[in-house]
């Protein structure tokens, strides 16, 4: 069956209708065909795949051009869901024609749907630059990690009302720059909620209480395949960890013994080429008459 696909208008409509939006991080072909196949609405190219693909501490040094080759895949295997691609750390701060170009890029070879970038107002030129080219453009409010050094880490944000009418501001400004959607990262809930009922469009919370609009989870940490640390908002929705950490000791122990591969796993010939392969093994070991 031809899958509707997820664009800007549903997910506006999904926000009317209080219906919740399913986000998740991807970052190659075989999730992000489950995944869409599971009937997640919205496939995140996260710079995050740098702690989870490339093992950094931080996303700082993803480039755009990682970013495009993750973004690839994951646009191949999907029939319904919206593929955001991230824009990496200073590929949107310096000047919005370079963040429209980098932008036209993840859309470009990429094959991305929309992009997302993380600040508030302090984006809006680029955002702007970007929506008039027709890109949609989702933003980042609350923790941005990106900005982590500044941050002194990755800390619960909008906890005083100062720092929360911050927040209300750049999802407003932001608004009106034309994002179609916000994440907000690490709020507490009740700021994400009036976040959320004092704007338009679609938040999509991480961390930020069960009030927005939508979720998203980095995937590793839902299906419980990273397992350094465990954020206090992470649910755990598997233990893939530990079951695929089991798999990977079983089938060493039966390489190590010869019990796999099996003679059912493996190729066999056709009975003349066994035959023929036997009646030359019979002569070669023929006793020598001499
Ligand atoms: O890169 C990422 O995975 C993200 C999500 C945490 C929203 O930005």
């Amino acid at each position: 069956m031809v899958q509707k696909r997820v664009t800007v208008p549903i997910l506006r409509g999904m926000k009317k209708r209080g219906e919740k939006i399913a986000m998740l991080t991807a970052y190659d072909y075989t999730f992000a065909l489950l995944m869409d196949q599971a009937g997640v609405d919205v496939l995140l190219v996260g710079d995050s795949l740098g702690m989870v693909v490339q093992g950094l501490d931080t996303t700082l040094p993803v480039t755009l051009d990682e970013i495009i080759y993750h973004t690839k895949p994951v646009k191949r295997a999907v029939q319904r869901a919206m593929v955001v691609a991230d824009m990496p750390f200073l590929s949107y701060q310096v000047t919005p024609e370079e963040a429209l170009r980098n932008a036209g890029r993840l859309m470009k070879e990429g094959g991305a749907d929309a992009v997302k970038l993380e600040g508030g107002r302090k984006t809006a030129p680029a955002v702007r630059k970007m929506v008039s080219a027709g890109i949609p453009v989702m933003g980042h409010v609350g923790l941005e990690p990106q900005s982590s050094k500044m941050l002194g880490g990755y800390k619960v944000q909008g906890k005083s009302v100062e720092a929360v009418d911050v927040l209300l501001e750049d999802a407003r400004i932001l608004e009106e720059a034309g994002v179609f959607s916000l994440v907000i990262e690490a709020v507490p809930w009740q700021v994400a909620r009036q976040i959320s009922q004092s704007i338009n469009i679609p938040t999509i919370g991480i961390g930020a209480g069960p009030h927005c609009d939508g979720q998203v989870l980095v995937f590793a940490d839902m299906l419980g395949l990273f397992t350094a640390f465990q954020p206090h908002f992470v649910r755990r929705f598997a233990q893939m960890g530990s079951e695929a950490e089991e798999a990977f000791q079983s089938y060493c122990q039966a390489v190590k013994k010869g019990a796999f591969p099996s003679l059912d796993e493996s190729y066999s010939v056709d009975d003349p080429v066994l035959k023929e392969l036997e009646r030359r093994k019979s002569t070669s070991h023929e006793p020598n008459r001499g």
